[in-house]
């Protein structure tokens, strides 16, 4: 990334340079999740990603969501209340109990972001499947080191700043394979087809129907710049790219190319055994998240002056939601989860 914002600035190399790495990018998260390219939308942010599922909803429509949320994948749903958009939370534990006749649409993170819990998958999409909810899949703290299958859900999003080792400012939308196949090319035909696999369930059939690439511009076009009419959309997800911030890219693809390189079961199993190593540090029983939280308040009782040790000994790490978040990746080892334990612990060195 370095090295092409340098030749942006020396003006030495032509843009198309750079944006290869976005198709690059585009079909290495397809392995990642399991589908091909054509069912990948590139974009900048999660939220910018959700909007247009948000806005193909119907007035009136019911959003479900865990009631700890991260905020990008709450507020592009919440700002539809004046058309009576309504979200609804539930605890994550009992979300899929939650979802009723009345839910359109259920919206969730694999891994949470505040406290890192791991969401019961099968058992949400099962039951959002039975009452025809959408479902939308929050995969920002766990791709990069859960596996994930995007054809769980109807839509899978992923900010690839975190686990995915990306610079800031790169994200991706998996959509149907066949919602892939009915975005409109054209200006003639200007509503997608109804999705034969969604009209088994109407309101399925009416939200696909609606669904649009709202930030269409020269690259949803996928040819290069064009002018004026008609519109020609590429096929497929990427109808809904936003053009891109080429340089981020630049440092996404090879990222991405290291962890698959890596294999994210393997990953997985680093990551675990690592945040367990620091769990047993504090007496806590095994987990299934690379994410350990501790509270805030409790661990500055617990273990006066914690912060500041950890600050002294280069420990980086996150204040979310009240808690002291760690993540465990494949460039940490047992020796850092030691490090970290002993500068929250070792009340007697402060
Ligand atoms: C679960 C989750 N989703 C999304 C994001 C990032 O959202 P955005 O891409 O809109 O900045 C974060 C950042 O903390 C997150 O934890």
């Amino acid at each position: 990334m370095q090295r092409s914002l340098d030749e942006w600035r020396t003006g030495s190399v032509p843009w198309q340079t750079w944006a290869e790495s976005v198709d690059t990018s585009r079909e290495l998260f397809g392995r990642l999740v399991g589908v091909p390219a054509d069912q990948v939308a590139t974009g900048a942010a999660v939220s910018q990603l959700l909007a247009p599922i948000a806005t193909a909803l119907p007035d009136g429509a019911e959003v479900l969501i865990p009631d700890i949320e991260f905020t990008s994948g709450v507020y592009p749903f919440a700002v539809h209340a004046d058309r009576g958009v309504r979200v609804r939370t539930a605890p994550l534990a009992t979300l899929a109990e939650a979802v009723t006749e009345s839910t359109t649409l259920v919206s969730f993170s694999a891994a949470q972001s505040a406290t890192g819990e791991v969401a019961d998958i099968p058992a949400i999409t099962r039951r959002a499947r039975e009452v025809g909810a959408i479902t939308v899949l929050d995969g920002t703290q766990a791709a990069g080191w859960l596996p994930l299958d995007a054809a769980d859900v109807d839509f899978l999003t992923v900010a690839a700043y975190k686990w995915l080792c990306a610079p800031r400012g790169t994200a991706y939308l998996t959509m149907p394979s066949r919602l892939a196949e009915t975005v409109p090319t054209d200006a003639a035909n200007s509503t997608n087809a109804a999705n034969p696999a969604d009209s088994t369930h109407p309101r399925r059939a009416e939200f696909f129907d609606q669904l649009k690439p709202l930030s269409a511009g020269w690259f949803a076009a996928g040819a290069g710049a064009s002018y004026g009419m008609p519109m020609h959309l590429s096929e497929g997800a990427r109808a809904f790219d936003i053009s891109p911030a080429w340089h981020s890219w630049v440092g996404t693809a090879p990222a991405l190319e290291l962890l698959l390189d890596v294999g994210i079961e393997q990953i997985h199993a680093h990551d675990l055994s690592l945040a367990n190593r620091f769990r047993a540090g504090f007496g806590l029983g095994e987990s299934n998240s690379a994410i350990v939280t501790i509270d805030l308040d409790e661990g500055q009782r617990s273990w006066p002056g914690a912060l500041e040790r950890l600050d002294a000994a280069g420990v980086r790490y996150s204040q979310a939601g009240g808690n002291m978040r760690f993540g465990f990746h494949l460039y940490n080892d047992e020796a850092d989860v030691d490090t970290t334990l002993n500068a929250i612990t070792d009340t007697a060195t402060s």
